[in-house]
């Protein structure tokens, strides 16, 4: 775990029996219940346990794009713009507030973003990727955030954290990575009964997402969930608009 004022933070738990962690001497975390161990990478607690199936070649890419997300992609003026713009309407539309984890927060753009919302108490993020998460935390140490924040590394599916641990959630852009996006909405819907808001679409333009990868969701989803199962879900609100 890389965290910031950890007096708040909701506590990580076994992701495989959900029972507390204790730290051990060699800077390790063992599990009291099922005694499975989990160490740290660079400073960040591995957190995925032996029931979390990983997609491998999911996780290489993602290890892969990570720097030319960082080198690259943000580094292009309008490409920052449009996808700050972006952030803004995800934050203006699910107002987020309190206790707030993102999964599958890649480099940590959006979690950057976050750290400076007024309403926001803590913030948590998981990814797979420890690629990634070392760009999230960097990204989070150059920001003299007031807000406490920890990052992990973690399974969307198979998350780290007691229920209803958070107020709001953030799932952006993670559904369609996942090996079943209808079995990971339902874990990560399950594991937070206080879920406000699960974003699990980019956005393309206020309030809406793009038809391509409207599209893209409802093939993947639609066939399993009715529309009132996706906005019970907390799916973005539009979704009955479009389809
Ligand atoms: C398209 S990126 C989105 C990153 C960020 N949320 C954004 O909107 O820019 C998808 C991210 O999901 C992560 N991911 C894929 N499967 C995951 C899983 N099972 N649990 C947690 N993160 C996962 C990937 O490593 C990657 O960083
Ligand atoms: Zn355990």
């Amino acid at each position: 775990m890389t965290a910031q004022n950890n007096r708040r933070l909701p506590a990580l738990i076994c992701p495989d029996c959900h029972s507390a962690l204790i730290k051990m001497e060699n800077q390790a975390l063992v599990c009291e219940s099922c005694l499975f161990k989990y160490h740290f990478e660079n400073g960040i607690a591995q957190l995925i346990g032996s029931k979390s199936s990983i997609n491998f070649s999911e996780l290489e890419v993602q290890d892969s794009v990570s720097d030319l997300y960082e080198n690259v992609r943000y580094t292009v003026d309008t490409s920052n713009r449009y996808h700050q713009d972006s952030l803004e309407d995800i934050i203006s539309f699910a107002q987020p507030n309190g206790d707030v984890l993102e999964i599958g927060c890649g480099n940590g753009v959006f979690l950057k973003t976050l750290s400076s919302r007024k309403n926001v108490s803590t913030l948590s993020a998981v990814d797979l990727s420890n690629e990634m998460l070392k760009h999230t935390e960097s990204r989070m140490l150059s920001v003299d955030s007031p807000i406490p924040w920890q990052i992990v590394r973690g399974d969307g599916e198979r998350l780290p954290f007691e229920e209803a641990s958070f107020d709001c959630i953030f799932a952006r852009g993670l559904l369609h990575h996942l090996p079943e996006p209808k079995k990971g909405a339902k874990e990560i819907a399950r594991d937070s009964p206080t879920l406000h808001s699960l974003m699990a679409l980019r956005v393309g333009f206020p309030g809406k997402c793009t038809t391509l990868e409207y599209l893209r969701l409802r093939r993947r989803l639609m066939g399993d969930f009715t529309t009132m199962q996706l906005l019970g879900l907390g799916l973005i609100q539009t979704l009955p608009l479009l389809i």
